[in-house]
């Protein structure tokens, strides 16, 4: 996907995944522009010199800024405040998920934007992802039949930093969300009651943070089709990212390539010799170009928003729904969340 004007860009929160997306940014062809800004200046400072992009000393020289577009990858809790803010200074913004660490913030956000044709595109990547891509066509396509079972896994080699989890929303907000929203995309269906599982066996400040290190989910969805979510902080193996949508007639199965972390213990089977992948930034570098390359589209109004913040908050209402689950220890029913 490759837009034609070029274009002037702003990037706040030069950090984790704000410097991922500033290279990417300096590699798109209709990017003239990247301007980075963090509300630490000197690592706003130290990533602009790295990748040679303009830097702002601080977030009102960037908004002052002649941006066209506006990226947002500072931490979660400061989402709603910039999002809203560059909406009413008429910016387009491309922020990564979520929209903000609650659902009250989510509406809020929404809520305050709902007049505006100001796009506001959140980003779940995997929607950009080849794989995600070809199971939703053969779903669509009747090719599975229909399903009767999905099972998605997002599991980390390691935990993020430990200042990062108690910002992060807990483990269904911050990580299962994007098997929440790739399951509603890929099927078209809605999720409808869930039952979720967390457990701790790795370091002390996820529960000091009241989170999981580890979580396991039993969805239904709205056409009786049952899911699993499987997540962790601590997958040895490596970065394992998968859905397996399985069906009457056949499945189809994301994840599962030369990189996969899975050993085979069948002693005929030769495995491959390829390492895996060891994080988010490397399993999914095309599809965050192409997501951007699609933000870039947007901006240029040459694009309809590919997933919005009422997208974003259908996923949020699950990973609520969880994390009600697992501390009550029931199935909870997503209605029961929904305001
Ligand atoms: N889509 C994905 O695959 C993916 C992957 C990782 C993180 N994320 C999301 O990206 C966001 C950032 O995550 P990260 O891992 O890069 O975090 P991080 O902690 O590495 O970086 C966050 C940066 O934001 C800056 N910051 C915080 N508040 C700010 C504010 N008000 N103004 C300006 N800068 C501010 C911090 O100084 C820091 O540099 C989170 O919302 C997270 O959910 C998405």
């Amino acid at each position: 996907m490759s837009s034609h004007r070029a274009v002037t860009l702003g990037l706040a929160g030069t950090g984790r995944i704000g410097t991922a997306h500033a290279e990417t940014l300096t590699k798109l062809p209709n990017v003239a522009t990247v301007l980075v800004a963090d509300a630490d200046a000197a690592r706003a400072r130290a990533t602009a010199t790295h990748l040679r992009v303009e830097f702002a000393p601080d977030l009102d020289t960037l908004f002052a800024a002649d941006l066209d577009g506006l990226v947002i990858a500072t931490a979660t809790d400061s989402h709603p405040a910039l999002i809203t803010r560059a909406v009413d200074a008429g910016i387009p913004v491309f922020c990564e998920k979520p929209v903000a660490a609650n659902i009250e913030g989510t509406l809020a956000v929404i809520d305050h934007i709902q007049n505006s044709p100001v796009p506001v595109q959140i980003g779940f990547q995997r929607r950009f992802d080849a794989g995600y891509r070809a199971a939703r066509e053969a779903i669509s396509s009747g090719k599975l039949g229909w399903l009767h079972t999905l099972r998605a896994t997002t599991l980390d080699p390691a935990p993020p930093p430990a200042e990062y989890i108690p910002r992060s929303g807990g483990i269904f907000r911050d990580c299962g969300v994007h098997d929440f929203d790739i399951i509603r995309w890929v099927t078209g269906r809605e999720i409808v009651e869930v039952h979720a599982l967390g457990a701790n066996r790795g370091a002390a400040f996820f529960a000091e943070a009241d989170d999981v290190d580890t979580a396991a989910v039993l969805l239904r969805m709205d056409d009786e089709a049952l899911a699993t979510v499987s997540l962790t902080r601590y997958n040895g193996a490596g970065y394992d990212v998968r859905l397996e949508a399985l069906g009457s007639k056949g499945n189809a199965i994301v994840g599962l390539d030369d990189r996969a972390p899975l050993t085979s213990v069948e002693p005929d089977y030769a495995p491959p010799s390829y390492p895996a992948y060891a994080g988010f930034m490397e399993r999914f570098r095309p599809a965050y170009t192409e997501e951007l390359s699609a933000f870039v589209a947007v901006v240029n109004g040459e694009l309809d928003n590919p997933c919005s913040p009422l997208d974003a908050l259908e996923a949020f209402y699950v990973a609520e729904a969880c994390e009600l689950s697992r501390r009550e220890s029931r199935a909870v029913e997503i209605a029961e969340v929904r305001r």
